[in-house]
Parts: C-alpha cells; sequence; structure tokens
C-alpha cells in the first residue's frame, strides 16, 4: 500500500499596516529613540507570513511581492529576528527552525510599519507553529524588543501609543474611515527622518493627543477627524523630499477631507469623507501621475491574525 503523502505544516497570518492619525515627537533621547504621543490606526493593506518547520537551528526567509528586492533576506531580516529571539525565549531549550515566506503589500521603508508587520507576523505564525505556550502579554513584550511599532501591529485596531510608541492604550473609535494611500517611489528611512527632525530642532517637550481628534473618532466623524490629523514629522520627511508637498496638496484640491504624512512617510494618506469620495479620489490621484501607486483601504481592521 502507497504511504499517503503529508503536506508540510504552514502556519499562515496576515497583518495589516498602519497610519498615524496623529503622531507628536519630543527631542532625541540618550538611548537614541524619541518620546512619542502617538495614536495608531491599522488598516486593511496586509502582508502575510508563511511559518514551517526547518532543521533546528535554520532559520530563513523568502519575500515575494513587488518590492522583495527592497527587502534583506539574511539575518539582517527582522521577521528573521523576531522567530530567533521567540525561539531564544519562549522555545529555549526545545530544537526548533523555521522556513518563512512573506507575501509583501505593505510598502518598504514607507511609514506603514511593514517591517514590523511582519515581525509581528514572524512571531505569531511561529508561536502557532511550534505550539509554545505563550500569552499576547508575552509575545507583545518580545515584539518591543525588535521595533517600537511590532507590539500595535501584533494588536492592530486604533491605539493610543506612547513611550517609544509601544506603550498601548485601546482608542474608542466608532465607524470605519476611508482612505486613500499614496505611495511614492524610494524609500525614506526613519533614521534618516528622525535625524532631519533632530537637525530643524523640531522636538517638542510631550503633549498629548488633541481632544477634537478623540472626540472625531469617538463619533465616527471623518471629516473632524480629517482637521485633527497631525504628524510632527511631516516637515522632516518634506524636508528630505520636498515633492510630497505637491501630492499633499493634490490630494487636497481633489477633495479629502484630510491628508497627513504616515509616520516617517513618504506614504501619504488622505482621509475621504465616504466610500464613493474615497474611489473618485483615488481615480482622479491615480490619473495625476505623481505617485507610484494609489490604494484605497479602510480602517481600523485587526492586527496580526492567522489565516484559517
Ligand atoms: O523601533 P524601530 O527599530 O522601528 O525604530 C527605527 C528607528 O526609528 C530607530 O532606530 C530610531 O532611529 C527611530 N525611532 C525613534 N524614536 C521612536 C521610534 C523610532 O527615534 N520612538
Amino acid at each position: 500500500m502507497a504511504t499517503p503523502v503529508t503536506e508540510p505544516e504552514v502556519v499562515r497570518v496576515r497583518v495589516a499596516g498602519k497610519v498615524n492619525l496623529v503622531l507628536r515627537s519630543g527631542p532625541k533621547r540618550e538611548d537614541g529613540y524619541h518620546t512619542l504621543t502617538t495614536v495608531f490606526q491599522a488598516v486593511s493593506l496586509f502582508d502575510e507570513v508563511d511559518a514551517s518547520w526547518a532543521e533546528p537551528g535554520q532559520f530563513s526567509v523568502k519575500v515575494l511581492g513587488d518590492q522583495a528586492d527592497l527587502v534583506p533576506t539574511g539575518e539582517g531580516n527582522i521577521a528573521v529576528k523576531a522567530a530567533r529571539l521567540l525561539a531564544a525565549t519562549a522555545g529555549a531549550g526545545r530544537p526548533l527552525g523555521a522556513s518563512l515566506v512573506i507575501r509583501k503589500a505593505i510598502p518598504v521603508t514607507g511609514g506603514m510599519a511593514g517591517g514590523s508587520a511582519d515581525a509581528a507576523g514572524a512571531l505569531l505564525a511561529c508561536a502557532v507553529l511550534w505550539d509554545l505556550d505563550i500569552s499576547p502579554d508575552e509575545l507583545r513584550d518580545l515584539g518591543a524588543q525588535l521595533g517600537a511599532d511590532v507590539p500595535f501591529c501584533l494588536a492592530g485596531g486604533t491605539a493610543l501609543g506612547t513611550g517609544r510608541g509601544d506603550q498601548l492604550a485601546p482608542v474608542l473609535s466608532r465607524g470605519s474611515y476611508h482612505w486613500v494611500l499614496a505611495f511614492s517611489d524610494g524609500e525614506l528611512s526613519t533614521p534618516a527622518v528622525f535625524g532631519k527632525f533632530d537637525e530643524l530642532e523640531l522636538g517638542k517637550d510631550p503633549q498629548g493627543v488633541p481632544p477634537e481628534l478623540l472626540n472625531a473618532l469617538v463619533s465616527g466623524d471623518a471629516p473632524a477627524l480629517g482637521r485633527a490629523l497631525t504628524n510632527d514629522l511631516q516637515a522632516a520627511a518634506l524636508a528630505l523630499r520636498p515633492q510630497l508637498a505637491r501630492v499633499l496638496a493634490a490630494g487636497t484640491e481633489l477633495g479629502a477631507v484630510g491628508a497627513v504624512v504616515s509616520g516617517s512617510g513618504p506614504t501619504i494618506a488622505f482621509l475621504a469623507a465616504n466610500e464613493s469620495a474615497a474611489v473618485d479620489l483615488s481615480v482622479k490621484l491615480s490619473s495625476e501621475g505623481l505617485c507610484r501607486s494609489v490604494k484605497r483601504v479602510t480602517g481600523p481592521v485587526p492586527g496580526a491574525r492567522l489565516v484559517v
């Protein structure tokens, strides 16, 4: 009798990118980081991370998608670092290894936490693959060691981030928001944008979240949210990439109710009043030819989740 062929086990996790609805930053700290007050919203642009067994001590990654060539595939890959960290901590003493495959849709170095999303995806996928006894809180603490945005990528939704952006508290948000994302050619490195921010001495003492923004989220009021969007890193991103100012102006002229550079950029997030306004804006913005591509998404959406 023929031996049945069993497929190798693959655990697949889907993980969303984010936009920052508000990002306020203090000056550079002694550890090189900046103290932030930010509100994240996870949006429906997803990377997928697959994990399958490999020989003990072996960790590899393959990256697929339009911008795959921009992602390192060796030990410098943040998803590989995540799998190794998990194996060395929660999996210590067990013969663990993993082959990872990442399908990228979140722009690389685009200000939408694409790398952090892949780290979050790898943590969850490997924890399930290896059947580790680890709580969501422990997974989040490991995530914070990999990058400031990783805890949010695990959690998703809408959340207040303080500290380096890694201390999270939920934010009440009603309804769904319609975003049009403008992706730019080329990357904008987060340390370079923070470096410009420091050079321009833009860091201010810690400030809270504008109450108008929290009120807009509670009432599900897109135009009010649009008016309250703010990012202290935007001036630094524009100083490094002046052509982004044209994209911001174009989206606003074409009817966006809000416009902001996402995180350290160069992605720009335009808020539309409703779904049909978002369709209209994305078509018109695409035809302007000012950006690499335009994508419509909604938020908030959940964070890293198993795909069944
Ligand atoms: O934490 P993560 O590795 O994603 O951060 C990338 C870089 O962004 C850091 O090395 C630092 O230069 C900058 N950063 C910062 N302050 C933060 C978060 C990030 O200066 N709160």
